[in-house]
């Protein structure tokens, strides 16, 4: 009710009718002076000024803070069941401010070992009319000692009841043999300040990467994984933060489930689906479709539904599922749900639609799952 009262005056101030501005109007305003911008500048332009707009409130102009629907999802209470996805903050520099457009858990990262500078630029493309981008950023980021220190910003997030979650990865000048130890780094450094650690195995931009998701790549990295957890836990007193592993779509249905598995089999806390894909079937024939690099947005969505349901129907609710892919509306978000998710990441949704997507979002999902499904 409350939340139908704040779009209520938001529409007041700026009434549809009069013609002059509308809500929507206001971000389709600011998506065209970004999108004049190449993607990358626009990005840093969004970072460098997201958190005086959310401090002076003026975010409210186009949309508002959902109420909360709580959900425990690995053991730990996220305020709502939206987060922003890996990838748009790296740094962790926005924490707060992201939490202020309503997000109930932002995942920073994928942060590295030591800094790096990433893929020479232009790394990043908009396909618009298919509402995709593709990216090749390569783990660009400060290394995680400095991320730690940037984590002053997740402070009034957490303390609301944000959960914050650290995506982790490789240095691209680690040999694929020495991932582990990178893993084990960024692990050892991250424990006392996430909420929950993501471990990136899927991005397509970092060499060989994906080949950690290979059977027996798996078992050595997983098994290593989990041992350095409970060395970091039994040093704590049996603190447990839990880890989620991300996989990638385009794995064959039954490399998928064999991952799966070897998660459950070593106790991993939670899996998400899915990272970009390399597939280029939906966006042939348009500017940038033959750009290297990993695809996301609308035209991801479909595969990357099929995964989570296939996950569903495997594990039965032995392992919880974080959908990202392609949610681009409120019904992209219940689809991602009714698959057999617990929670909804968005990167290029937001892209498109604006931080309204949150909150249509958490709203959608809230009566959804009040609705008894
Ligand atoms: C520009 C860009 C950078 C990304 N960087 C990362 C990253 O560093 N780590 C990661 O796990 N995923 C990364 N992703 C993948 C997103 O977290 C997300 O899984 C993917 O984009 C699918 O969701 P979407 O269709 O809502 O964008 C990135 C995506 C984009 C578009």
């Amino acid at each position: 009710m409350r939340a139908l009262a704040r779009r209520q005056q938001a529409h007041h101030l700026f009434p549809d009718i009069s013609g002059a501005y509308s809500v929507m109007d206001l971000y389709s305003t600011a998506r065209r002076v970004l999108f004049a911008m190449n993607p990358e500048t626009a990005h840093a332009v969004t970072m460098a000024n997201l958190d005086w707009i959310v401090h002076l409130g003026l975010h409210k102009l186009i949309t508002h803070m959902p109420d909360d629907d709580p959900v425990t999802v690995m053991g730990v209470r996220f305020p709502n069941t939206v987060g922003l996805a890996a990838g748009m903050d790296k740094d962790g520099t926005r924490v707060s401010a992201f939490g202020g457009l309503g997000f109930g858990h932002v995942e920073i990262g994928t942060i590295t070992p030591l800094a790096q500078p990433g893929n020479p630029k232009p790394r990043l493309f908009r396909l618009i009319p298919a509402q995709g981008v593709i990216n090749r950023m390569g783990f660009n980021n400060e290394g995680v000692d400095q991320v730690l220190l940037n984590l002053r910003s997740a402070d009034a997030f957490r303390l609301r009841g944000g959960v914050l979650g650290i995506n982790i990865g490789k240095n691209a000048v680690t040999p694929i043999e020495n991932a582990l130890s990178d893993y084990e780094k960024c692990l050892d450094k991250v424990y006392d300040h996430a909420d929950y650690i993501a471990v990136n195995i899927s991005s397509p931009n970092t060499k060989n990467l994906r080949t950690l998701q290979g059977a027996g790549e798996l078992d050595h990295l997983v098994a290593g994984i989990t041992a350095k957890r409970e060395a970091l836990k039994a040093e704590r007193g049996g603190k447990h933060v839990p880890i989620a592993v991300k996989l990638a779509p385009d794995l064959e249905n039954d490399e998928i489930l064999r991952c799966v598995d070897t998660l459950v089999s070593y106790g991993i806390d939670g899996v998400i689906a899915t990272n970009t894909t390399i597939n280029r079937k939906r966006v042939q024939g348009l500017e940038h479709a033959e750009e290297t690099g990993g695809l996301s947005g609308a035209p991801l969505r479909e595969r990357s539904t099929e995964v989570v349901r296939l996950i569903a129907e495997h594990v039965k609710g032995e392992i919880p599922i974080i959908a990202s892919g392609g949610v681009m509306t409120g019904a992209d978000a219940i689809e991602k749900l009714e698959a057999g998710a617990q929670l909804v990441q968005l990167f290029t949704g937001f892209i498109y639609n604006g931080p309204k997507l949150v909150a249509d979002c958490v709203e959608a999902l809230a009566a959804w799952r009040k609705s008894g499904r």
